[in-house]
């Protein structure tokens, strides 16, 4: 059975063969979904008829958003952490221990509660594709199940088994990451696609770091790195060293960092949602962009430094704050963050790409910044379907 989404007033593909510019724009356009792919996109006076129609008045239609960082396996909030912040405390990821404490004594149902609240509030604001992270249990048994609760809702779980030094190994970086490399990721890395490492002064080192994504990588998994978030560590390096799909925060870059980036297939994700709750400095997105480097964005959900959902959010402050046009925007948070997670079939709205899209309650994508804190997602389809 076909499904036409027809009186589309502006349709963004992301697909620059088919329609106008790198949005691939095409005005009064249709979308034909069988077997929830895209069959057919392109003018509506040209469109067959469909024995399912949905008729979006004008409205504009994008891409679903391709969230490629978040972490929603967790229990408890730190709000009082927030608050604190806001009246002048820095950020120093302590508070991820907090997170700990209560994720180790969560059941999996709370955790798995929490996790679909979350991740219903992603796709209401047009999210279709999701990585979730693990990282807040820091025991074999305590990410091996969050990323096996990861991996009952997505395709894309990372295990992030080096977040934080556990209380328990206080002092003892160098033995949590042993127990990692030996015990926690054969356990875990069947439940996971992809291995995370937060590379940080105060987390793990680039030595420690490196050992971890290499024994990740044994395992099967592909690499992503959380990078020169707070510091301009080594990072951005290591994961241009060992092939990663992204690398994650980029604030604090050294002209080598961004030259590593060009010549290579590492995604920069940028999460200015991060930046803006934890009051620190924006990444130089227009410096990687002159570079060349691919650039994703996402909204990093997590109780600590982010707790949104909203990639509209996302873009409008990489618009307002990264001094990206509108269109790099929307780019990056769809098609960028598909290069991200490696993934060719969604992202865009090309023939025999997945059917996930969303409806805005706007007659163009630039409301997306333009509106900003306007619930605009109208409608979500996921491989062809609404709910
Ligand atoms: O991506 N940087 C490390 N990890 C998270 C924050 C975790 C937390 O504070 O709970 C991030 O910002
Ligand atoms: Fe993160």
């Amino acid at each position: 059975m076909a499904l036409l989404v027809d009186r589309i007033g502006e349709l963004v593909t992301n697909d620059p063969t088919t329609g106008e510019g790198p949005l691939g724009l095409i005005r009064d356009a249709a979308v034909v979904v069988t077997d929830g792919r895209v069959a057919w996109v392109g003018p509506r006076t040209r469109a067959q008829p469909c024995d399912d129609v949905l008729d979006v008045g004008g409205a504009a239609v994008i891409p679903g958003f391709v969230e490629s960082h978040s972490h929603l396996v967790f229990a408890g909030d730190r709000a009082e952490e927030f608050a604190a912040r806001m009246a002048g405390e820095p950020y120093a990821a302590g508070g991820i221990r907090a997170t700990l404490a209560a994720t180790r004594h969560a059941t999996d149902r709370d955790l798995t509660a929490n996790l679909i609240r979350l991740a219903d509030e992603y796709r209401r604001q047009g999210t279709t594709t999701l990585e979730v992270k693990s990282g807040y249990g820091q025991t074999v048994r305590d990410e091996e199940r969050s990323v096996r609760i990861a991996s009952a809702h997505t395709d894309e779980a990372t295990l992030l088994a080096a977040h934080v030094v556990p209380p328990e190994f206080e002092g003892r970086a160098d033995d949590y990451v042993r127990l990692v490399v030996e015990e926690l990721i054969p356990a875990a890395a069947p439940s996971a696609r992809w291995i995370d490492v937060f590379c940080e002064r105060g987390a793990f080192d680039v030595d420690q770091s490196r050992a971890v994504l290499l024994a990740g990588k044994q395992a099967g998994l592909g690499v992503r790195v959380h990078a020169n978030q707070l510091t301009a560590g080594g990072g951005v390096r290591l994961g241009v060293e060992l092939g990663a799909a992204s690398v994650d925060h980029c604030v604090h870059l050294t002209d080598a960092d961004v030259a590593a980036l060009a010549g290579s297939d590492t995604v920069a994700t940028l999460l200015p949602s991060a930046d803006f709750s934890t009051r620190g400095p924006y990444p130089d997105a227009r410096r990687l962009l002159d570079a060349g480097v691919t650039v994703a964005l996402g909204a990093d959900c997590n109780p600590g430094t982010s707790y949104t959902t909203s990639l509209p959010l996302v873009v409008a402050l990489a618009v307002r704050e990264l001094r990206m046009t509108p269109a790099e925007a929307l780019w990056s948070v769809t098609a960028g963050g598909a290069r991200a997670l490696r993934l060719d079939d969604v992202g865009h709205l090309g023939i025999g790409a997945r059917a996930d899209l969303a409806v805005l309650d706007a007659p163009s994508y630039l409301h997306l910044a333009y509106r900003p804190g306007v619930p605009l997602v109208r409608d979500v389809l996921k491989d062809g379907r609404r709910g």
